[in-house]
């Protein structure tokens, strides 16, 4: 059995109290000072601070009153560096085939997101390429970002479908994703999320793409095995609330766990039917009405929030501290995309959240982390170093996790674990 001890780590963690955190829990952090962690097969078995390990397990503690491993295994210093979980991504397009730099200069000139959409560029064009690359091409594309990702704290991630639109090419993006869940140290959750956009050839009629989505797709990906969450965008001029609760209501029926892209753009009422359907999350937020965001709460609907799509749309921010007022679980997320969002930062994410959303260190830290790992049904495993979770955690520059804001424009990350094995150093 391979046994570790770190040793000298300042650690920050959210508490995981078997539920996503919400109000004033958000905010709740453990902090050992002169923090330690053994780690036995990937597995965190011992957490906290050193001397209470060795006088108050005693016995039970793997390591001996010199502070050193009583059986043989490897001693990592971290130097009095600050440690963190992993940083759980809950919210990604990463599969994807080319860039779209050409529509991000109409942007800058003016021209709206969705109009790009509507006249078959943005989402469309992203499909267009899928269609036309290789499941190689689009292995290697996805794996880059991926592995960028993880340079920036990421060791879990969510990867959405969405650029195929039909079977053949839904099902081509769900098998990269799984390949590069298997080919990577990351761990990965994959979403179908084929109702992305109304593909062309069905503008006329989109009831019948709906017809599609429910008797062909959503059952072909269920026999594949491939997708965990079943994702809508309801959206103005894309899926209406009720088009996104069909499919939702037959994605449900197959057992499919669901996410919604809700009010991204237009209050169409997106976070209510997450509240509905009980969704493990509703996703962006941006224009969602106060009595809607009530009802998230009460279901008990995460709310993902993804500051860099905002940022990158230029729209006002989603409402992060009402929502933690009204109780609701804040989890952030990047959206990487090639059109609203093109950043694999989790650690920029987290400086937008508490500069621009007004989210204290301690809040943004647990919807990067704990939260996070809740709305993608991961916290069993990811999410806080707690005993039984998985040894996923990352070595930082500073003092605290509010170098994560504080310095702009650069990742703090030193290195990154994964199951206890170093994936990254800078
Ligand atoms: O979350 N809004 C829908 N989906 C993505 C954007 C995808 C794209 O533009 O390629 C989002 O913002
Ligand atoms: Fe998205």
């Amino acid at each position: 059995m391979a046994i570790n001890l770190f040793k000298n780590a300042n650690i920050y963690t959210p508490v995981d109290n078997g539920s996503p955190a919400s109000g004033k829990s958000q905010s709740n952090i453990n902090h050992f000072q002169n923090g330690a962690i053994v780690v036995e097969n990937g597995i965190i078995t011992e957490i906290g601070d050193i001397d209470d390990l060795i006088h108050n397990r005693g016995k039970n503690s793997k390591i001996d009153s010199h502070g050193k491993l009583k059986d043989a295994g490897k001693t990592i210093d971290c130097q009095g560096h600050c440690l963190i979980p992993g940083f759980v991504d809950p919210h990604t397009h990463i599969c994807f085939a080319k860039l779209r730099e050409s529509e991000f200069e109409m942007r800058l000139q003016g021209v709206p997101y969705l109009e790009i959409l509507n006249s078959g560029g943005g989402i469309l064009s992203s499909v267009e390429a899928v269609a036309k690359a290789s499941e190689e091409e689009l292995y290697v594309n996805t794996i880059k970002h991926a592995l960028s990702a993880m340079k920036f704290g990421t060791t879990t991630l969510e990867i959405k479908s969405g650029y195929g639109l039909d079977t053949q090419n839904e099902l081509k993006m769900l098998r990269t994703i799984d390949l590069v869940h298997k080919t990577t140290p990351l761990d990965i959750v994959a979403t179908f999320l084929g109702a992305h956009a109304i593909p062309t050839a069905y503008k006329q009629n989109p009831d019948l793409f709906i017809k599609l989505l429910i008797d062909e797709m959503l059952p072909a990906v269920k026999a594949q095995g491939v997708a965990t969450y079943c994702d809508v965008f309801c959206e103005k001029g894309v899926f209406s609330i009720e088009q996104g609760r069909k499919v939702l209501e037959a994605a449900i029926e197959l057992g499919f766990k669901i996410k919604i892209h809700a009010d991204e753009v237009n209050d169409l009422g997106g976070a209510a039917l997450a509240a509905e359907l009980c969704a493990s999350s509703a996703d962006h937020l941006l224009a969602a009405s106060d009595e809607n965001i009530e009802k998230m709460s009460t279901a008990g609907v995460v709310a993902t929030l993804l500051p860099v799509t905002a940022y990158s749309l230029r729209k006002p921010y989603a409402r992060a501290r009402f929502m933690i007022e009204k109780n609701v679980p804040v989890a952030l997320a990047t959206d990487c995309n090639p059109g609203t969002s093109y950043c694999e930062s989790m650690p920029f994410v987290i400086g937008l959240a508490v500069l621009n959303m007004n989210m204290t260190p301690a809040q943004a830290l647990t919807a990067a982390t704990l939260n996070a790992a809740y709305a993608i049904g991961m916290a069993d495993r990811v999410g806080s170093l707690d005993v039984g979770k998985q040894a996923d955690f990352l070595l930082m520059e500073g003092e605290t996790p509010a170098m994560l804001a504080y310095h702009a424009g650069i990742s703090p990350i030193a290195s990154v674990f994964k199951r206890g094995e170093q994936v990254f150093i800078k």
